[in-house]
């Protein structure tokens, strides 16, 4: 357990800007019930002209640590005194750790995307050839992780062609020597994205389509999900709708599917490795999260 605070509740919360819509509080809130432990997990609205009196308030009020998202994942890296290899290789840091008077910034969504993907699939990630729809801050933490498990190929694929170039530089730079592996880029919408497809193992969407209020939007219109190997797994980082456009699609066509849900949990849990050194209740996580989307139609879809 971390130390430095007196008797009574430990407090965690997330920081981020806009907040309300976070699934945070309710699933780590539901795992310290679940264990009678003392703590409380609270959602903090953090504007970005007031992010470096936040950090301050995490030292000076003796927070147990902290989660942050958007706009805050990148910003915050220069405020804090030390980052894990993932943060410092992703750019991004999700979860903060206080050791003392330390700040120590980590990110666990890529391991927490790998854990829940592992989870669900049988299929191998190593030597794999994985697609990826999207270059924004969650493209970049999934795509480095999958680079550290050793995919065979990595195709990213954004509709602004020059952040999908930026990615792919930023990965060669991660890849290490030893590692075999292409990393490549193609167009947005093109042919050479349906050829692409043709070879992909796992497809993989970390854009922000498709999740509500724009349920009906996909990232790949159908066209493109038959280009897809029969054999081929559709994950969507997109958690809310559970069931997404693009998954409803992809199993119709008797493709495997992986909801967001599993990720979400995934890097909660992850977070409390870091926070308590130990397991997290992450069933308890789960349903809790669930029971806050719309899971109506979850139908045949893994969470
Ligand atoms: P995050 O940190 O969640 O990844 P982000 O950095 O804003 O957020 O990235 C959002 C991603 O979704 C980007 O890849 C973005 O594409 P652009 O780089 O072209 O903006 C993608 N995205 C958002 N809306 C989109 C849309 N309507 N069509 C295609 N891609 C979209």
């Amino acid at each position: 357990m971390p130390s430095g605070r007196g008797k009574g509740t430990g407090v965690l919360g997330i920081i981020g800007y806009p907040i309300e819509h976070s699934l945070s509080p309710v699933m780590h809130n539901a795992a310290f019930d679940y264990l009678g432990m003392e703590y409380r997990y609270l959602a903090f609205s953090v504007p970005p002209e007031a992010l470096a009196e936040a950090v301050a308030g995490i030292r000076g009020l003796g927070l147990v640590g902290v989660n942050v998202t958007v706009p805050h994942k990148e910003k915050i890296i220069p405020l804090l005194d030390d980052l894990s290899l993932e943060a410092r290789l992703i750019g991004a840091v999700n979860t903060v750790q206080r050791r003392e008077n330390r700040l120590i910034g980590h990110n666990t969504d890529g391991r927490g995307f790998v854990a829940s993907l592992r989870k669900r699939v049988k299929r191998p990630l190593r030597g794999s050839s994985v697609l990826i729809l999207g270059a924004g801050g969650a493209a970049r933490g999934v795509a480095t992780q999958l680079l550290l498990e050793g995919v065979g190929r990595l195709t990213v694929t954004n509709r602004t062609p020059e952040r999908a170039g930026e990615l792919a530089g930023c990965l060669r730079k991660v890849k290490e020597d030893s590692v075999c592996v292409e990393i490549r880029t193609v167009r947005w919408a093109s042919e050479g994205l349906a050829q692409a497809l043709g070879e992909t193992d796992f497809l993989i969407n970390a854009t922000s389509v498709g999740m509500l209020p724009r349920g009906d939007e996909t990232p790949l219109l159908r066209t493109y999900l038959e280009a897809l190997p029969k054999t081929a797994v559709v994950a969507d980082l997109v958690y809310n709708p559970l069931r997404t456009r693009l998954l409803r699609e992809s199993a119709e066509m008797g493709l495997e599917v992986v909801s967001g849900l599993g990720m979400l949990v995934e890097q909660a849990v992850l977070a409390w490795e870091v926070w308590f050194g130990r397991e997290a209740p992450g069933k308890v996580m789960q349903e809790a999260a669930a029971a806050h989307l719309d899971c109506g139609e979850a139908g045949s879809i893994t969470p």
